[in-house]
């Protein structure tokens, strides 16, 4: 349970853009119908184009219509809480902008009652970061009579450098306490539950090192292609768009030990420890669905992945030796995030095998989304003479046992947690850094000229059949088996 939230002004920077209209104003939307945002909030939109505050939020309602947990639908408090909304048009870079901006946020302070307490939230084109931050920072804006707090989305930075520059440019401003770097895959719970799985069960984390573990499999499959994106993604290629924050993050929290606490630094700490472990990566496979180049806004000589597999090792004593095979593609055969532990073989095989029946080794899949649960697959012997056996599943959904519309989605969850002070789901500077570090040699090695070619893939298909290969030859085949079990069906059938 939350503790009850002070109220605040939300200062989105963008407010013309898809972020605030699809996520940010529908999960603020959310938080408020459930109670969780106090009635003496205010949200306030910036952006360039002049905008009456009143289009502004028929903008703003299309969005919560369409994506709003709480739509207006279930829940009936849009005419009170579009009241609490307001636009500022002003240019990013002009002083005048944040000038008008300190008399609205005193002006809400003083009316509304904000308490003198503001979340400035960067969801403008990352080129806009540095400028709205100094341009807070000489209007006096990083301070506050209450709690002032700055939220940036991804991407942060396009390689190490630019990561590290703009780390440099925030903190000439905010201290490191007041910057919260959102990856909106540390809000979803079912990521956040990977924490609960391992560490408050005793049975599976006695199992999750070297000793047991035969390697680990990351999974984010994208059914979708790039869209109308293709101008930011063709710059920026898979391993920018989705390794080095999503599929990274979902590293750290496999591989990380167990914090003392369940507290921001502790936490980041040991997430840190495990990319600072993470060895050079020496086997990749980059790939690109066919008719990526025909995408509007794709030049026709692209050479930019829209699909990537590394393996990468850990180099500590728990992980020694274990493959993490991540692989992240779009216009794949289904959505699907998944991370599959695969176990050990049994070190002596007791009945006789036969060709049709091997002996398949554990996996515990735990599936991220869409259908969210965990799949333990186990032998089990088939009824009748003889010993044969065969793999089985045991499956929980989330939608069985807490209900379909459990899952919050992951901005609610950031946006309160910004809100709240609590840091722990969102990235430290130091650990945006490393991950850089793991992703740009990759990146270096990719533009050598006697790197391995891109590999071309069919659209619909798992990807190019040369990441298939990295496995096979290494004795493993890829696990679909959250997608494969797509449809709840909680027992096997005989
Ligand atoms: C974003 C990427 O960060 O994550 C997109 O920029 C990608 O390219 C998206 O589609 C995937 O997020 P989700 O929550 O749908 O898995």
């Amino acid at each position: 349970m939350y503790d009850k939230l002070q109220p605040a002004t939300i200062v989105i920077f963008g407010a013309s853009g898809d972020l605030t209209r699809r996520k940010l104003v529908p999960a603020l939307h959310t938080l408020g119908c459930e109670g969780l945002l106090p009635t003496a909030s205010r949200v306030l939109g910036v952006a360039r184009s002049p905008l009456p505050d009143e289009a502004f939020r028929t903008q703003l309602f299309t969005g919560v219509q369409d994506y709003s947990r709480a739509e207006p639908g279930i829940c009936a408090q849009w005419n009170t809480f579009e009241n609490r909304i307001a636009y500022l048009e002003g240019d990013y870079g002009d002083p005048g902008t944040y000038q008008r901006l300190a008399e609205r946020l005193a002006r809400f302070d003083a009316d509304a009652g904000t308490e003198g307490n503001r979340l400035f939230y960067l969801a403008t084109p990352p080129t806009l970061y540095p400028i709205i931050v100094e341009q807070l920072g000489q209007a006096g804006l990083n301070r506050s009579p209450g709690w002032t707090h700055i939220v940036i989305e991804k991407p942060f930075g396009h390689d190490l450098e630019s990561a590290q520059r703009l780390n440099e440019e925030v903190h000439a401003v905010f201290d490191e306490s007041q910057v919260y770097r959102i990856d909106h895959y540390l809000g979803k719970e079912t990521v956040q539950n990977i924490l609960a799985f391992r560490f408050a069960n005793a049975i599976f984390e006695p199992l999750w090192n070297r000793n047991y573990v035969d390697h680990v499999q990351i999974t984010v499959a994208e059914e979708v292609g790039v869209g109308h994106r293709a101008g930011y993604y063709d710059r920026a290629g898979v391993l920018r768009d989705m390794f080095q924050n999503h599929l990274l993050q979902l590293l750290t929290l496999t591989a990380m030990e167990p914090p003392a606490l369940f507290e921001a630094e502790a936490l980041r700490d040991e997430k840190v420890k495990v990319l600072r472990a993470v060895r050079k990566c020496t086997q990749s496979v980059r790939g690109q669905y066919e008719g990526y180049r025909a995408e509007d806004g794709v030049g026709s000589g692209s050479q930019t992945p829209t699909y990537a597999l590394l393996r990468l090792f850990v180099d500590n004593w728990r992980w020694q030796g274990v493959p993490f095979y991540l692989r992240s593609g779009k216009n794949l055969a289904a959505k699907t995030t998944e991370i599959a532990i695969q176990f050990k073989r049994v070190p002596h095989l007791l009945f006789p095998s036969s060709p049709d029946s091997q002996i398949t080794p554990n996996v515990l899949s735990l599936c991220l989304q869409p259908d969210e649960g965990m799949h333990l697959r186990f032998e089990a012997k088939e009824p009748g003479a003889g010993m044969r056996t065969r793999p089985v599943d045991m499956e929980f959904h989330y939608a069985e046992d807490f209900g379909a519309t459990a899952l919050p989605e992951a901005y609610e969850r950031l946006l309160l947690d910004a809100m709240q002070g609590d840091a722990s789901l969102f990235a430290r500077a130091d650990e945006i850094e490393l991950a850089w570090r793991v992703v740009d040699p990759v990146l270096a090695d990719w533009a050598k000229p006697d790197a391995p070619a891109l590999a071309f893939y069919e659209s619909g298909s798992w990807g190019p059949v040369e990441a298939e290969q990295v496995l096979a030859e290494e004795g493993h085949v890829w696990h679909v088996g959250c997608a494969q079990h797509g449809k709840p069906k909680g027992r096997i059938e005989p």
